[in-house]
């Protein structure tokens, strides 16, 4: 053994093991650890999961494509010139460069930049340069060489209401068994088939790992507390109608509330456990935090399919936040604002003015990227400390009908102990 010799990752991976006290505790090692990464690529993004990848309204014509990914697996959705959406690795069958180097496009084909292969938007090898060899008497690829043999790979691919889905495996349950009734009424009330106008992008890099984000998306604790501009302008407060439910093996939640016209109002006793409350500002354009009532429940709020897809109905704003894993201390987030194309000018142009609360900038949303971005440092440098997950009981992993609570990290990480044997 040489000096510096370390023991391989797998074996540190081994080594480590999840508290005694359960869910309640959350070690931190897990937020770094590389071993454990690739695993969860694995048993997750590449294994039994529908990944979110992509709005149908994305490529809405034959020939349009999106370059994306799937976890850190590079991938493309096309819409064949059938009209037929397909999701594809963004790999060239020959020498496994990227096929495709654009962020959106349309092609009647698909040529890879090295040595142009051409696939068809559907993946099918249509030509090789050279084929039959040049200059002769080369004889190019061997006579049996079979295009058919050497597509680009196929997902498995679904459309539900107009956004797109896939998966690496056949033996992940139909989209609507994955997801569940309890999140699947959710996500179908907001894809709910009316056709979806695409209003803009914003992307970040978060320097933290992919599962700090996930558990900040279905932790209602800190709403109030770290976005004071919430509780500042009446946006939400702790005294909130707030549900949030489980699907029945945890990895996927929703949690809204019920719009309360009284949220508007100012209360000095529930800010009184918020420090830094500052309750005289005044914002010159209320319209951003005054919501139009769209949906006939009057709900809002988020919910999360596992592992890829945030979806956000804040006031009238719906965003898809794809949340792309890159390096155990790296996820890309990328937010995917969007309406219905029979919204009137007055609600198309309030969705656009609230999507100022959210991505990287906004005013609501900022505030996680850098708590996030400034808590990976800490749990990465304190690999053996443990974190407490007992607000709301120690146990509790299902719905819960406080904002104060902290269930569906603790449902989440049941999920994820299981899945990953911890
Ligand atoms: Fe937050």
């Amino acid at each position: 053994m040489t000096l510096n010799a370390r023991p391989a990752a797998s074996v540190l991976v081994q080594q480590r093991k999840w508290p005694d006290e359960g869910v309640s505790r959350v070690p931190a090692w897990i937020y770094s650890d590389e071993a454990l990464f690739e695993r969860e690529m694995e048993t997750f993004f590449a294994g039994n999961t529908w990944n979110y990848v992509g709005l149908e309204v994305e490529v809405p014509e034959p020939g349009n494509y999106l370059r994306t990914f799937i976890g850190t697996k590079p991938v493309l959705v096309t819409r064949d010139l059938d009209g037929k959406i397909n999701v594809l690795e963004n790999r060239c069958a020959h020498r496994g460069a990227p096929v495709c180097w654009k962020q959106r496009g349309k092609s009647t084909d698909l040529t890879c930049p090295y040595h142009h292969w051409t696939y068809d938007l559907g993946g099918n090898l249509l030509g090789v340069a050279f084929m039959r060899g040049n200059p002769k008497p080369n004889p190019g690829m061997p006579n049996d060489f079979d295009k058919r043999n050497h597509g680009m790979r196929q997902l498995r691919t679904t459309v539900r209401g107009g956004a797109i889905w896939a998966s690496f495996s056949d033996a992940t349950p139909e989209l609507d068994h994955y997801i569940g009734p309890q999140v699947l009424e959710f996500v179908d009330r907001a894809f709910n088939g009316r056709p979806l106008r695409l209003l803009g992008y914003s992307r970040q890099t978060i320097p933290c790992n992919w599962k700090l984000y996930f558990e900040n998306a279905r932790d209602p604790y800190h709403a109030t507390l770290l976005h004071t501009f919430f509780t500042t302008f009446g946006l939400f407060r702790a005294d909130a109608h707030t549900r949030a439910t489980p699907s029945d093996d945890g990895r996927h939640e929703v949690t809204y509330s019920w719009f309360d016209s009284k949220a508007q109002e100012k209360n000095a006793d529930l800010s009184k456990d918020i420090k830094n409350i500052i309750t005289d500002l005044k914002l010159h354009d209320m319209e951003i935090v005054k919501p139009k009532q769209e949906f006939a429940d009057g709900r809002i709020g988020t919910l999360e399919v596992f592992p890829s897809m945030v979806l956000q109905q804040h006031v009238n704003t719906l965003a898809v936040r794809h949340i792309i894993p890159k390096s155990p201390t790296v996820t890309e987030l990328s937010w995917i604002y969007f309406g219905y194309e029979d919204d009137d000018e007055t609600l198309r142009r309030l969705r656009l003015k609230q999507g100022n609360l959210t991505g990287p900038a906004g005013y609501v949303s900022l505030d996680d990227s850098e708590v996030l971005k400034q808590m990976q440092p800490v749990v990465q440098n304190y690999p053996d400390s443990v974190q407490v997950v007992e607000m709301h009981g120690r146990d509790h992993i299902g719905v819960s009908e406080t904002s104060v609570s902290e269930s569906m990290i603790r449902a989440f990480y049941t999920f994820y102990r299981r899945e990953m044997g911890l």
